[in-house]
């Protein structure tokens, strides 16, 4: 099966097996087959972060289980969804319904499911500002786990889904705890500056929603019409000491402090420092207006991307002795 339109890079890549799974029970009879077993495998959700650099010689497992609840209690409400919902349709669920906490996180490509994977965040609020539980299928006992907050390990773009559990549990449900009183988080500065111009004093959720929305479209490709899978690299956190010494050398470096003395560097910068922003190499490139995305200008392979990430990366290291490490799922 072609994967092309199941990855938002759009890199045509064949899997030998397919499957989609729409309720947490067909993942048992699936286990319980041993011939699925024995081969290599792959969950897929949105596809929005990952790079397919060959074929799949396994069974891609497509997570499509569907369905959002919420359960209020006090200010606070409780929403559950299946980890195949489209993480954007959460977001518009809550934001229709009032339902605040996750209105900076509009837009970002992906399903429920892998959010939590790499702790989604962006425009000052990170998932696990608001997660509360989720449940995954465990791949060796065949049942189904709940993990709490403190249990995931969430940390910059990182838990313990891609560390120390990887390949081991597969997230079915996620539960976030919001709140019916929205505590505002405009501290993003492109956010205060367009609330402004559109004369907004006191913004509502759908407010910030769409302002957020509005910079996205505005920053990054959209996926449908060019493939990418938003922000290629981590922004990397250094040592107080390598901070210094960049700073010396260029005074103007967008950094951010990361706690215990350690500094983040914005990773686009570092990469537009290096010429790479726009440029467009053979199929592939970086985002006009972001250097940190890649993008897939057409007929871009996987390896074609892969290398160009390799040449940032050697170049970044090569300007600043700083080494980019990959956000983005290599296969
Ligand atoms: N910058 C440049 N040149 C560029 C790109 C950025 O100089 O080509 C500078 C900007 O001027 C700004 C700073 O770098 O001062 C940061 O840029 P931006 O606000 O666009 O955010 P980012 O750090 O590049 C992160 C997330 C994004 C998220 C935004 C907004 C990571 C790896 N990326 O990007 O998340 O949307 O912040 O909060 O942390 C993603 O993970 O896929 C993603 C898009």
């Amino acid at each position: 099966k072609s994967l092309k339109r199941l990855n938002t890079f759009g890199v045509d890549i064949n899997a030998r097996n397919f499957v989609e799974i729409s309720h947490p029970d067909q993942l048992i009879n699936l286990f319980l087959n041993k011939e699925v077993v024995n081969q290599p495998l792959l969950f897929l959700g949105g596809g929005s972060n990952m790079l397919f650099t060959h074929d799949f010689e396994g069974l891609v497992i497509k997570m499509s289980i569907k369905g959002i609840s919420a359960h209020v209690e006090g200010d606070h409400v409780f929403v559950e969804a299946g980890a195949g919902e489209v993480w954007n349709d959460l977001v518009n669920y809550c934001v229709d319904k009032g339902f605040a906490g996750i209105e900076n996180l509009s837009l970002i490509p992906g399903s429920v499911g892998a959010s939590p994977i790499q702790n989604i965040g962006a425009y000052g609020v990170e998932l696990k500002d608001v997660f509360y539980s989720l449940e995954a299928f465990d791949v060796s006992s065949l049942t189904i786990r709940k993990f709490t907050k403190e249990e995931c390990e969430f940390a910059y773009r990182e838990s313990v889904f891609k560390g120390r559990l990887k390949g081991k549990y597969i997230v079915t449900s996620v539960t976030l705890k919001l709140s019916q009183k929205p505590n505002l988080n405009t501290s993003y500065g492109a956010i205060e500056t367009e609330l402004n111009v559109r004369g907004i004093n006191e913004p509502s959720i759908k407010d910030i929603s769409k302002v957020v929305s509005h910079i996205r479209v505005s920053k990054l490709p959209d996926p449908s019409t060019i493939g990418n899978a938003g922000s290629f690299f981590k922004n990397p956190i250094v040592s107080a000491d390598i901070a210094e010494r960049v700073k010396k050398s260029h005074p103007e470096v967008v950094n951010y402090p990361a706690g215990n003395g350690k500094v983040k560097l914005a990773a686009g910068w570092l990469i537009e420092q290096c010429g790479w922003k726009g440029k467009v190499v053979g199929n592939t490139g970086t985002w006009k207006n972001q250097a940190l995305v890649l993008v897939n200008h057409g007929e871009a392979t996987g390896k074609e991307i892969f290398d160009f990430s390799e040449e940032i990366i050697q170049s970044v290291k090569e300007k600043f002795e700083v080494t980019l490490e990959r956000e983005v799922n290599i296969f």
